[in-house]
């Protein structure tokens, strides 16, 4: 065996391949733990009204997958849910600073809080990766039905090994859709309300589970034809955007722009019935202002 002096040292080059399986690993780990927790919440508080909860299992589950992700990745960066002081300026803040980073770990420890409380068994964890501000992994972890879906930009998206591949409806009205109901009663609840009249009668149906995340998740699997919801965080959707563009989908905000890490209005479809989804959500009168 060659003796390598300290000038010929390899470089440790960490794939990408290294990148996935961590984030594998920290939604599993965190998804187990979350799920044994289940019906033992003790601390329920409130974040910016009643309606908007946190629990010690969702900072917990953070604090679990920032302490992996650090001991594999020093340097890397992280913007999860719970870091970040409730409200739209310390997010705006928080999302601003983040986006500069090289390496950037976006993470929702707990994806559907209200679910978890009540025991609903709709709930996920969802971890992205950015790269210069650019999604390049995306894994979200269903505990109740122990579904792993993983994307990888540029080389598909699985779920338990699988390619998913989105759903083929052409037409809305063969569609089955999903939303989320905004907790923002001033602008985004009556924009979303007009947007369920107009649309409802037009399409097979509407599904609101109450997990951004494995909404986008559902899309990419072709369980749903396309999903759209107002005023969410980068956490929500940054791993299922990635999920549903590796899987043929189509991704933008409401008023058809690429999505980015600053879109907060996401509409996320098979691609074929995008357009008539973003004119019917027009016509309802949801243009967005930010
Ligand atoms: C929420 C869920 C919900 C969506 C909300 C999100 P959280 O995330 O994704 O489905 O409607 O907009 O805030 O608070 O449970 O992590
Ligand atoms: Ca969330
Ligand atoms: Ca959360």
């Amino acid at each position: 065996m060659n003796a390598l002096n300290e000038n010929e040292k390899i470089p440790y080059v960490v794939s990408s391949k290294s990148y996935t399986a961590v984030a594998i690993n920290c939604a599993a780990k965190a998804g187990e733990w979350i799920k044994s927790k289940l019906g033992t919440v003790k601390q329920l508080s409130t974040k910016t009204s009643a309606q908007d909860i946190v629990t010690e299992v969702d900072k917990g589950a953070e604090q679990m997958i920032r302490k992996l992700i650090l001991t594999h990745f020093p340097d890397h960066a992280i913007l999860g849910e719970e870091g970040v002081a409730p409200g739209t300026e310390a997010y705006a803040k928080a999302l601003e600073e983040a986006k500069e980073e090289e390496y950037l770990w976006i993470i929702d420890p707990v994806d559907g809080t209200t679910n978890y409380v009540h025991g609903f068994p709709f709930y996920s964890v969802s971890i992205a990766l950015a790269h210069h501000g650019e999604v390049i992994i995306g894994v979200i972890y269903d505990p109740s039905r122990d579904e792993l879906f993983v994307a990888e930009k540029g080389k598909g998206a699985y779920v338990h090994g699988n390619p998913t591949l989105v759903s083929k409806e052409e037409h809305l009205s063969e569609s089955l859709l999903a939303t989320g109901f905004p907790l923002d009663s001033k602008v985004n609840l009556p924009r979303n309300m007009a947007e369920l009249q107009t649309l409802l009668p037009k399409v097979r149906n509407v599904r609101a589970g109450g997990s951004a995340a494995l909404h986008l998740a559902y899309v990419a699997a072709g369980r749903i034809s396309g999903y759209w919801e107002h005023g969410l965080s980068v956490w929500d959707v940054a791993a299922g955007a990635l999920l549903v563009q590796e899987s043929g989908g189509k991704v933008t905000d409401i008023d058809g722009q690429p999505y980015d890490l600053s879109v907060r209005h996401i509409a996320a479809t098979n691609g074929l019935i995008h357009q008539p989804l973003l004119d019917t959500l027009k016509d309802a009168g949801s243009e967005t202002n930010g």
